[in-house]
């Protein structure tokens, strides 16, 4: 088989699961180009990408700034490791600092393992600053998280499916509910309690929303005893929720965050979206009391603080901030959420529609293990938009935030007459 010759759909997915791995279960749509909240498939067919992949997406595909600051990175220097300095990621670590507000940063690549990385500052700040005694630090996770898929992450999972097979798990971890402050506030009283980690929104189980002033609570209940606030905002951050971060809750900044949010981490982790969708990208961020903990030699990794990845992370910000995108999202959202809600009134089959910004989801109304969400997926796909479900019963909409208001009508009318389609 040449490697030029033109393979159809069918072909490259028969490829995929005769040489891939199988742990994914795509929709059955090869794609080969995008352009801003389109892409196209290999015949030529063209759809609104409804899923960002998973909000990495924001800036929208292929975004002119972000891909030439990816070209001219490319052809000067790649990759030094941290053996040695590069000129970029010293300036990177700057800008990342004052957007976001932090003393320090410390740079990686996947979400998972920026997590990785907070949960072992987490543990090191107890023990050398909390004065946990060595080995009994406890992390608290939430019900219903997601996190990635090492297997530390994994440990702190409830979702079978993530944990099926894979003990045995990491100790020091306890699972209290998502949304309970007085679950919270019992956790923390033991003595080595070290951090609370938890999503803004919790997005893979299904666009869960908490209640207004959780976040802030929880983070008073944590500063109360001693105990780090760790915000992945993996999924949530980066203008996807209407605001810079999703911890920002109500904070009034107009255009560009001005650093006042309701709720300030005491470690953020971002990821995704800081790549622009374009080179992976993931961080964490903290005050030097927590970041000076870990010495040379105790984490790292060697893609980490790459000049590529740096030159296009700060690329990938200023798109945000010159664009306004969370202005964009917040608006938008609001507009879809209107939009859906009368569907929800219009049909039986489409429950409920939950979310902030532009991260939302919908809730079929049928049974977890069936396969009405999926179908409907098919559907809306064959309709020109992809979206994939959650849960079984749930579908996630999270389109690019440079998204216009036309467009996100269209796509409004896509999924209203797909859903249609299905009957009342
Ligand atoms: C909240 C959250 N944290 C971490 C991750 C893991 O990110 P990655 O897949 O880049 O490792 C995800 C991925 O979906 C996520 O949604």
């Amino acid at each position: 088989m040449s490697t030029t010759t033109k393979l159809s759909s069918e072909e490259l997915i028969a490829i995929e699961d005769r040489y891939g791995a199988h742990n994914y279960h795509p929709l059955p749509v090869v794609l080969e180009r995008g352009e801003g909240v389109y892409v196209w498939d290999v015949e030529g067919k063209k759809y609104y990408d409804f899923l960002s992949a998973y909000s990495a997406v924001n800036q929208g595909h292929c975004h002119p700034k972000i891909v030439e600051a990816l070209n001219k990175q490319a052809s000067v220097l790649t990759l030094t490791s941290r053996a040695f300095h590069n000129d970029k990621l010293g300036p990177y670590e700057k800008y990342m600092t004052e957007y976001f507000d932090y003393d320090k940063v410390l740079p990686m690549n996947t979400g998972v393992e920026a997590v990785e990385t907070a949960l072992k500052l987490c543990r090191k700040w107890a023990y050398e600053v909390k004065g946990i005694p060595a080995n009994e630090a406890k992390i608290i996770f939430v019900d219903g998280n997601f996190h990635g898929r090492t297997m530390a992450i994994i440990s702190g999972s409830v979702d079978p499916s993530s944990t099926r097979g894979f003990g045995p798990y990491m100790p020091g971890i306890k699972v209290i509910p998502y949304n309970d402050l007085d679950a919270l506030a019992e956790a923390v009283k033991e003595d080595d309690v070290a951090g609370f980690l938890v999503e803004p929104i919790q997005g893979e189980a299904g666009v869960f929303v908490p209640d207004e002033g959780y976040l802030a609570k929880a983070a008073a209940i944590c500063k109360e005893n001693k105990v780090l606030f760790i915000a992945d905002e993996v999924q949530t951050g980066i203008a996807r929720t209407g605001k810079l971060l999703a911890t920002c809750g109500n904070c009034t900044c107009a255009g560009h965050c001005e650093n006042k949010p309701e709720v300030k981490p005491d470690i953020l982790i971002l990821g995704k979206a800081l790549s622009g969708g374009v080179f992976p990208v993931s961080a964490v961020l903290a005050n030097d009391e927590i970041m000076l903990t870990i010495k040379p030699g105790e984490h790292g990794s060697t893609f980490g603080g790459n000049p590529l990845g740096a030159a296009v992370a700060i690329a990938a910000l200023e798109v945000v901030r010159d664009e306004k995108l969370q202005e964009n999202a917040e608006k938008l959202g609001k507009r879809f959420r209107e939009r859906m809600s009368q569907l929800v009134d219009k049909s039986d089959l489409v429950s409920l529609v939950r979310g902030k910004g532009l991260l939302n989801a919908i809730v079929i109304n049928d049974t977890e293990d069936s396969s009405t969400a999926w179908d409907i997926c098919m559907a809306l796909s064959r309709n020109g938009l992809l979206a994939k479900p959650t849960h079984g019963n749930i579908i996630r909409f999270a389109p690019p935030l440079v998204m216009n208001e036309e467009q996100l009508e269209e796509c409004c009318d896509i999924i209203e007459k797909t859903i249609m389609e299905f009957g009342v």
